[in-house]
């Protein structure tokens, strides 16, 4: 591996600059991810090797000629051996994109979807919606926005920071998850009173004054049914109660749109992720609810990803 630069004379880590140039570092990470399997060998050496360098793109392009340093090596070895080990890119980097904001992610949470991305662009619409429904009746508030199974935070701290004002409720039933939201919470430097995380079970922890008055329930809750099997980087990496809800795998979905309606505002909006086959089902729940304007929305690739539902006026 790339260590092995160093030769047997090797200083110790961090006590002097290596010769090796990043270039042949990175070259070398590219052969060792592919011929351990690694799909899409060049963009994960890439990206480790940024993670490395602490340098992004261009930058790193740059810079690419430079000696790396012996610590970067080191830094760089083990997270191709953990890649190697099946470990899932996300979690070897210990931070991830979603939308505008770098999470923290590591093994006590789901990894961030590229889907549920657009489970947040349905929440922004919505909160644009109810802002201009105010407006024109000469009201202004800022809105409420709870999200159930926040996991590393991402669709709550997405839309903290992307509508600024809203008071935003994440709440988790791990503690772990609960504690790294908390850590990206503090990294974005948004802590305040308008964002909190809490731990416990849906809406149980959430300030009992805001039922009724919650403008937008998010979330992207466990879906998977016990029995159904899941390719091994999730199921061997990612937590089993981030991704299982029971037997049917509808148990989540069913428990929060039943307890959804004594907590939205009039009108308010039940913004959900569901899994591709669970359509059909999961708005005969919201319908069985009393939830009303049920839909379902396609994710970028066209599948039913996401449904809404509306608490009656
Ligand atoms: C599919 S993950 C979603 C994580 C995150 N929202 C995301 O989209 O990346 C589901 C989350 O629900 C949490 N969860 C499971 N049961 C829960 C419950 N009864 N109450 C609150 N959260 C729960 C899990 O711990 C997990 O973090």
């Amino acid at each position: 591996m790339a260590g092995e630069h160093g030769g047997p004379g090797a200083p110790p880590a961090g006590a002097e600059e290596a010769t090796v140039p990043w270039r042949a570092l990175l070259a070398e990470a590219v052969a060792t991810l592919a011929d351990g399997g690694v799909e899409g060998a060049e963009v994960e050496a890439r990206r480790i090797v940024e993670e490395a360098t602490g340098r992004d793109g261009a930058d790193l392009l740059v810079h690419l000629d430079e000696p790396a340093t012996v610590n970067g090596v080191a830094a760089l070895d083990a997270m191709v051996a953990r890649r190697l080990a099946g470990e899932p890119l996300q979690y070897v980097l210990g931070r991830w994109g979603f939308r505008t904001l770098d999470l923290m992610v590591d093994r006590r949470v789901l990894i961030p979807r590229p889907e549920t991305e657009g489970v947040v662009d349905h929440v922004l619409a919505e909160l644009a919606r109810r802002r201009d429904e105010m407006a024109a009746s000469g009201r202004a508030a800022p809105p409420v926005v709870v999200d159930l199974g926040c996991g590393s935070g991402a669709i709550g701290l997405a839309v903290a920071a992307e509508w600024r004002g809203a008071e935003v409720h994440l709440v988790d039933l791990s503690a772990d998850a609960v504690a790294v939201a908390r850590a990206n919470l503090a990294g974005l430097g948004m802590a305040g009173s308008t964002v909190a995380v809490h731990h416990g079970s849906w809406f149980d922890p959430l300030p009992p004054d805001r039922a009724g008055r919650v403008d937008v329930v998010v979330s992207n809750p466990p879906y998977v049914a016990a029995d159904e099997t899941l390719p091994p980087v999730v199921a061997d990496w990612e937590p089993a109660d981030a991704l299982v809800s029971g037997p049917t795998g509808l148990e989540a979905v069913e428990r929060i749109l039943t307890d959804a309606v004594s907590w939205l505002a009039p009108s308010g909006l039940v913004v959900m992720e569901i899994g591709a086959t669970q359509a059909e089902a999961a708005r005969a729940a919201a319908e069985a609810a009393g939830l009303v304007e049920v839909d379902v929305r396609p994710d970028l690739s066209g599948r039913d990803r996401a449904l809404v539902a509306r608490a009656a006026r």
